[in-house]
């Protein structure tokens, strides 16, 4: 079976395949195009035969398609569907200590719990080499926290496995060492520039810094965000934006002032983001009707994040996850005790990916009037209803952290643009 990759996706929504195609001299006839254009509107998955001539080898070499492994086209041929194989990209979260206390963290209840432990280097060394037997680290891996650039951090021995996989890396950091004249990693100290210089020599390929209500809550932080965002365009490194909860306006005007201030076009700038999550907003929801499909096409989060799998979240304490917002619920299963392979053998069997994956969803229902703030959070009520209903025991929560208080700025999240094709974005974590 084959499918569409973010890179597909992201190519077709900015109108820029042909050009691709173009650039990676692949010429496509009418009937070659369709079958393309079928999968990036992400209308199906191919099954059935393609076109003879089809070029699909060389269109998963230049990382528009990808093909499903044969172990987990199995398990879907036994009537379980491998719902693992929506996966695309793996996000390691390194810890959920940090050295800020952002208002409207979503892993604020966490950290205040005492939740500061790092994830093990060598069980992410051995989930690595997993996702890519599994195909799930195509367009590399995401490295967040909390924070990673810290004294305590493990992040140096991470980058020592990816680079020795030869994984492109995209890492979060809020930039607050911007502004330190030496910042201590593990044993290590650098300058700002010379930290960055060792990132993307051991495979940095896009940095992403916040940009959201914390610079009102942290003033000082803005000048080590214009000092990294200088840093960073000097060396012609991506840099993503991550405005979250932040207005189409007041992004432009805060990309000029950014501009002005770094004196530099920010060439390599890709502002990207999201809206502030509540989570709390899913616990008064009442879904009507009571069908799982009728009610996941309440929501309109289009098939990202929560609903399908594509991205795989693993919690510093090892828990894997699909939703990013569901902070430390491990429920697919723990790369501390198991192997990647093993939950990725099991996850068909799990009631809810099944759910989602199995799911008609045909968004031509009427909408509930009762819709949360954020479809995540919606899709985290609907996760638990339908562990609820099913034979499971009662009570296995998707999200059991104490109540969030953050504020919902709403807003359309601002559209993601960027030229930096095979560079891994992975929306808004
Ligand atoms: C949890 S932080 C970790 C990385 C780093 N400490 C930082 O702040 O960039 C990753 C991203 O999650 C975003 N984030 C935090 N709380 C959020 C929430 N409640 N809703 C949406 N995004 C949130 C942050 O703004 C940040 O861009
Ligand atoms: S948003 Fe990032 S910088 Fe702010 S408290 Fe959360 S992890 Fe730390």
């Amino acid at each position: 079976m084959i499918s569409a990759t973010n890179n597909l996706r992201l190519l077709w929504a900015k109108r820029r395949l042909r050009s691709y195609l173009d650039t990676h001299v692949l010429s496509l006839n009418e009937e070659h195009w369709s079958v393309l254009r079928r999968l990036a509107q992400g209308k199906q998955r191919i099954r059935s035969a393609l076109p003879l001539d089809f070029p699909l080898d060389e269109l998963v070499a230049a990382r528009l398609l990808r093909v499903y492994t044969e172990e987990l086209n199995q398990s879907a041929s036994n009537g379980s569907v491998a719902t693992l194989q929506f996966v695309e990209a793996v996000n390691i979260e390194l810890t959920y200590s940090c050295v800020l206390d952002c208002a409207h963290c979503l892993q604020s209840d966490l950290r205040h719990a005492g939740n500061h432990q790092w994830i093990d280097p060598s069980a992410v060394e051995h989930c690595l080499v997993d996702a890519r037997n599994l195909g799930l680290v195509e367009t590399g891996v995401n490295l967040t926290g909390g924070e990673v650039i810290q004294p305590g951090s493990n992040l140096l021995e991470i980058l020592n496995i990816t680079a020795t996989m030869g994984l492109p890396v995209r890492l979060n950091t809020s930039a607050w060492w911007g502004a330190a004249e030496r910042v201590r990693l593990g044993d290590h100290r650098f300058s700002p520039g010379d930290l960055l210089d060792y990132l993307i020599e051991r495979g940095m390929k896009l940095i992403a810094l916040s940009v959201d209500g914390r610079y009102r809550q942290y003033p000082s932080l803005w000048s080590a965000l214009v000092k990294v965002l200088s840093l960073c365009d000097q060396r012609k490194l991506a840099t993503e934006l991550l405005f979250t909860g932040v207005s189409g306006p007041d992004i432009r005007s805060t990309l000029a002032l950014l501009r002005h201030q770094t004196g530099s076009p920010l060439g390599s700038v890709i502002p990207g983001g999201s809206d502030v999550v509540d989570i709390e907003d899913s616990r008064n929801i009442s879904v009507s009707p009571p069908r799982v499909s009728g009610d996941l096409s309440q929501t309109d989060c289009a098939l990202k994040r929560f609903y399908r799998p594509r991205y795989l979240h693993i919690a510093p304490d090892g828990g894997v996850r699909t939703c990013m917002f569901a902070s430390g619920a491990g429920w697919l299963g723990n790369i501390h005790e198991q192997s990647l392979w093993d939950i990725a053998k099991g996850f068909p069997q799990h009631r809810l990916p099944r759910a989602f994956a199995t799911l008609e969803v045909t968004g031509d229902e009427p909408k509930s009037a009762s819709r949360p703030s954020h479809p995540c959070a919606q899709a985290i009520s609907l996760a638990n209803k339908i562990l609820e209903r099913g034979s499971g025991p009662k009570g296995q929560k998707i999200v059991g952290s104490p109540p969030h208080k953050v504020e919902h700025l709403g807003g359309n999240p601002p559209r993601f643009s960027t030229d930096v094709v095979g560079v891994l974005h992975h929306g808004c974590f």
